[in-house]
């Protein structure tokens, strides 16, 4: 897809709904494979969202008609949501984010530890001090999660309000293993939160497996049980994903990975009867008072569309991006030789999101960052995108996949999408050639036309 499609500078709405994109300003060709950073909204996502802005602009609690419009378009939203991630309308509370869906859980988490440990139940942890340490809730998750888990469980684990361990990823197959994470549980977790698939490699992580056997160990645990999380920002719209199936308690939904606007959603089991939810705003009422604040109904109405249109195409979706992800596979080893590619997103064993390479071009001098900057059509990334002022720096996710520095210091994040073509793909390879040719290398040499 080029790159007017997605980052349109003209802001005319009108200009994206696939017809009139010639309309931009910007006539230079761009090939946009950042997909895993964010999608452009769909035609018709912003139709409804369009519709939604003029019609249905009053306050949702409102009795009156445009009231009662608007609170119809939630109400859709809601069950094409639940529908799309396998759940029941009830189960869906619309949020800002993915960020905020993750820092809800884990706030959740601790807050409902401490509500359900009463006296007895933290001598039965071997009283309020352990070995001269205070009890606290502990927390399970991995060392490849983004930063919005990361970063909560660090400043959780810093504020002294959590224990948490954080598993490492195999160096083998890319994934968070089962059996290490069930390792690492204490008389004292209170949740296991580990992501669908990761943003940079696009390994796919065995949570349908570790829920059973969690779910297991939480039959002969007294309670509180250990609360099970994933993110599912990435595999959501590309991949299959229903939350009864997966066995979790809580499921993190990101509008803007599947072409829609940029709000989420969280997938809870039974929020506050089967599933703990408690809120960290608090005001008036809305989403049942475990998110209140007055609904953003455009926003919703068009991440219901969204939701709508995966549930309808998802297959041809993940068949069209599988299909131009190994396309451009194969395009990068035929260009450079496979001896000088290495993908960092293959792992003996492991399965991967359809439209996920993450690849090194091998050779000093072709940092990931160095060669994308060199790039004149080819927009993509070296990593999750809000690393982006940390360019010069291997990913850490990489590293923690077992990948070398010198060869994660090249790495491409190259993430298609569903409107990529094999041109697009032939496009940026062959931009990627000119670029590596121009850059300080000696393996530019042989990649020079002779
Ligand atoms: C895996 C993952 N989780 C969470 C998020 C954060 O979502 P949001 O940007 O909606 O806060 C992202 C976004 O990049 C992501 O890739």
């Amino acid at each position: 897809m080029m790159a007017e499609d997605a980052h349109c500078s003209c802001g005319d709405l009108a200009a994206h709904d696939g017809r009139a994109i010639s309309d931009c300003k910007d006539q230079d060709e761009r090939i946009y494979m950042d997909y895993n950073a964010t999608t452009p909204l769909e035609a018709e996502v912003i139709k409804a969202i369009t519709e939604a802005l003029r019609e249905a602009w009053g306050n949702p609690s409102s009795s009156y008609l445009p009231g009662r419009k608007a609170k119809q378009i939630i109400d859709q939203s809601r069950e094409s949501i639940a529908s799309m991630v396998g759940g029941r309308a009830e189960d869906i509370i619309f949020m800002s984010g993915g960020t905020e869906a993750n820092n809800l859980v884990f706030h959740t988490a601790i807050r409902h530890f401490w509500k359900s440990c009463g006296a007895a139940k933290i001598s039965e942890l071997g009283g309020e001090h352990h070995n001269g340490k205070a009890i606290l809730p502990h927390i399970i998750t991995s060392n490849v999660e983004h930063d919005s888990v990361k970063l909560t469980a660090e400043s959780l684990l810093n504020e002294g309000k959590a224990d948490v361990t954080f598993v490492g990823a195999s160096t083998v197959t890319g994934r968070v293993e089962v059996e290490d994470v069930l390792a690492a549980i204490r008389p004292n977790t209170c949740l296991i939160s580990v992501m669908l698939a990761n943003n940079e490699t696009g390994v796919l992580m065995p949570v349908k497996e570790l829920c059973v056997r969690v779910r297991a160990l939480n039959a002969q645990r007294p309670s509180p049980r250990i609360l099970l999380h994933t993110d599912g920002a990435q595999a959501i719209g590309k991949v299959q994903v229903n939350a009864q199936e997966l066995g979790v308690d809580y499921l993190t939904i990101v509008g803007h990975k599947f072409y829609a606007p940029r709000i989420g959603a969280l997938y809870v089991n039974g929020p506050g009867t089967l599933t703990p939810l408690l809120p960290m705003f608090f005001g008036g009422g809305q989403e049942r008072n475990f998110r209140p604040g007055t609904e953003n109904t455009p926003m919703i109405a068009g991440l219901g569309k969204a939701a709508e249109l995966v549930s309808l195409h998802l297959h041809e979706y993940e068949t069209h991006m599988d299909s131009i992800r190994q396309y451009l596979e194969q395009q990068l080893q035929a260009v450079f030789g496979k001896e000088k590619i290495h993908f960092n997103s293959h792992f003996p064993g492991s399965e991967t999101l359809p439209n996920t390479c993450n690849v090194s071009i091998l050779g000093a001098g072709l940092q990931g960052w160095k060669v994308l900057s060199g790039c004149r059509k080819l927009l993509a990334s070296v990593g999750a995108a809000c690393h982006s002022d940390r360019v010069d720096r291997p990913s850490h996710i990489l590293l923690s996949c077992g990948i070398p520095p010198e060869v994660a210091a090249n790495a491409l994040r190259l993430s298609v999408g569903r409107t990529t073509t094999k041109r697009d793909v032939d496009l940026a390879v062959e931009d990627l050639r000119e670029t590596v040719v121009t850059c300080d290398s000696p393996e530019a040499e042989s990649l020079s036309p002779q």
